[in-house]
């Protein structure tokens, strides 16, 4: 484990009942599309690593998969273990995790290798889990950031926050470029084979609030920068928050929050 490692482990440390009223919706949007992508059916051996509260685990247990999860955070793992209770849920964190070699038929990674400190090992090791020409099916967030994820930025900004100061960086040597061509060769180097990418575009909906409430309660990087303010200065960050998230309003008093995924399929050799 590296410095990023524990400063993502810290972001959601206790926090999977905040995750899954807020960014776990958000997660959830692309999992029928991955689980299609990887050819989940029933039978299955599926692991779905960094399985947070459950999302991809529930929806591959409704199509008949056999299922095993895998969470370093012990919240997250209570959470998915109740939720899907058909599942074998386990703590464990890439690079290393508890399984024997060519265990599955198919791995699922949602949202999870932007959270580990060095994604070639990360997936090298899904590779090794993985049977001869078992499928892993991952998704990241792009660079540069969507609106979704550009907003809080520029409510940082407006309300004269250095919030680069509180966010963690992977190190350059272990970074690797967040489009369809970066993750294509990022896979490549890890030796999958029949590697494709695309992007999922959708828009999220959500109460404003609610949205605020998962950073408010110091989830993930944007929550870190929130945390480390004084009352005063969130006050003044929760009123550009405000002002800025209006543009994304719409009739129904939501936010639909323009964002995407970028998706990818490979094969083990
Ligand atoms: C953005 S959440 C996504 C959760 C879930 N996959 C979903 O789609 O809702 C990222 C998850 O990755 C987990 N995680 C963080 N570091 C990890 C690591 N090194 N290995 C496996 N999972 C990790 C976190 O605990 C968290 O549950």
């Amino acid at each position: 484990m590296n410095s990023f490692d524990e400063r993502m482990r810290h972001n959601y440390a206790g926090r999977a009942e905040i995750f899954e009223r807020t960014f776990g919706k958000l997660c959830a949007y692309p999992v029928p599309t991955v689980l299609d992508a990887v050819g989940v059916a029933a039978g299955t051996r599926l692991l779905d690593v960094g399985c947070g509260t459950g999302s991809v685990a529930a929806a591959a247990r409704d199509r008949g998969a056999a299922v095993t999860a895998v969470d370093p955070e012990q919240s997250m793992v209570e959470i998915a273990s109740r939720r899907v209770p058909e599942a074998t849920v386990l703590a464990g964190e890439l690079p290393r995790l508890p399984f024997e070699d060519d265990a599955f038929d198919a791995v699922v990674a949602n949202f999870v290798l932007n959270h580990v400190g060095d994604p070639l090992a990360a997936l090298g090791e899904l590779r090794r889990v993985l049977r001869p020409h078992g499928r892993l099916g991952l998704t990241i967030w792009p660079q540069p950031p969507t609106p979704l994820h550009g907003l809080w930025p520029r409510v940082f900004e407006a309300a004269g926050v250095d919030a680069n100061a509180n966010v963690a960086r992977l190190a350059a040597d272990k970074d690797f470029e967040r489009t369809e061509a970066g993750l294509a060769g990022l896979l490549a180097d890890a030796k999958f084979v029949e590697v494709e990418t695309r992007t999922v575009p959708w828009k999220h909906r959500v109460d404003p609030e609610l949205w605020w409430s998962g950073p408010a309660a110091g989830l993930a990087s944007f929550g870190q920068v929130l945390a480390a303010q004084t009352p005063e200065t969130v006050a003044r960050i929760k009123r550009e928050y405000d002002r800025l998230s209006a543009e994304f309003r719409v009739a129904t008093g939501e936010l639909a929050l323009p964002t995407a995924a970028l998706l990818a399929v490979a094969v083990a050799p």
